[in-house]
């Protein structure tokens, strides 16, 4: 009976210890990791800036049903906007949290208080451009897709969200946190160096041939944005240009977990630039 009653408790105490490590060390999902770092730019814009990072749900009854159309559009592009985004990625596959973040490490291209600095000169376009006018070029090259119209509701709705994250920075002059950084590594890219970089750090989740399309474990069903191919963007996107995406890829990639060199950043942006893509016309 004692022998039983023993056995027992050790069996309990082996179960308990377990599951209690083995609780208290899991790494958090990528779901519960966004979550974190989410909370954290909260109290960053809070603390730093003094202003709150708004949630769309919070926007007004006069303007809460565009702002959440707009939402809409912007997590998930072919969906909501299957006329005019031809390719297999979202605005916030680059814009995370629908671009609802400050930038930086592990937030992606920032677009709060982005409307404050339309219309403004652009360098590619070799004019001043509107902020309409900067949405249809990620349209078109990003998104390897076609014009929104000016006045269509799509384009109303992407504003009318845009307006609305960028409400509370309106008075914020040379906004910090907007657009990448570029690295300061004057570094050459190597692609067979990159070639290996993209084995190690990216194939697992963009896949062996930059397909993407994998579901993401625990993310709630996000699936894994194309790097190239013909879903993908196309040749005449910023993100193909290597400062661009070196800079992105060094600041956010792997995803939630950026921890390459600026070389490493460097050579895989050359590699990845690389490969076939849809021509922008
Ligand atoms: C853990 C999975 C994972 C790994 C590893 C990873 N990525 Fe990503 N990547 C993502 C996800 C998810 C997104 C979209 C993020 C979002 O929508 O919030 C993304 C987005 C991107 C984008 C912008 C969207 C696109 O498809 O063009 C680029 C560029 C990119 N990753 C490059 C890389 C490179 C280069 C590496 C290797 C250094 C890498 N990623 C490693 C999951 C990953
Ligand atoms: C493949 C990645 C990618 C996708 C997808 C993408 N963008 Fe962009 N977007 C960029 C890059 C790169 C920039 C330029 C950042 C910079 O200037 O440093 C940019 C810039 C912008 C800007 C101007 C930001 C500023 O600071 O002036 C706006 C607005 C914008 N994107 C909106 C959108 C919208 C809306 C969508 C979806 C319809 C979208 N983008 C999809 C990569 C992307």
């Amino acid at each position: 009976m004692q022998k039983i009653l023993i056995s027992l408790l050790a069996v309990f105490v082996g179960f308990t210890a377990y599951f209690g490590i083995k609780y208290y060390s899991s790494e958090p999902s990528y779901f519960e990791k966004r979550i974190i770092a989410h909370t954290y730019q909260i109290k960053m814009a809070h603390k730093t800036y003094g202003f709150d990072l708004v949630d769309p749900e919070q926007a007004p009854p006069d303007i809460r049903e565009s702002v959440l159309r707009g939402y809409s559009i912007i997590m998930n592009t072919p969906f909501y906007a299957p006329l005019y985004a031809k390719d297999q990625l979202s605005c916030t596959n680059c814009h995370f949290c629908g671009g609802d973040t400050l930038g930086g490490k592990n937030n992606g291209i920032s677009l709060v208080g982005v409307t404050t600095k339309y219309p403004t000169f652009s360098k590619r376009d070799n004019k001043s451009i509107t902020l309409e006018d900067r949405i249809n070029n990620c349209f078109k090259r990003s998104m390897s897709g076609n014009t929104v119209p000016k006045d269509s509701q799509i384009m109303k709705d992407i504003v009318a969200y845009l307006n609305w994250i960028s409400f509370e920075v309106q008075k914020i002059k040379d906004i910090p946190w907007l657009g990448l950084t570029f690295l300061k590594s004057e570094h050459k890219p190597n692609g067979e160096n990159g070639k290996k970089v993209y084995d190690v750090y990216c194939a697992s989740c963009h896949g062996l041939h930059g397909e993407g399309g994998a579901a993401l474990a625990s993310t709630q069903g996000k699936t894994i944005p194309p790097l190239w191919g013909p879903n993908s963007f196309n040749d005449g996107a910023g993100m193909n240009r290597l400062d661009m995406l070196s800079s992105f890829v060094f600041y956010n990639m792997p995803y939630l977990d950026a921890r390459l060199t600026e070389e490493q950043a460097i050579d895989v942006a050359g590699f990845v630039s690389k490969q076939t893509r849809p021509a922008f016309e």
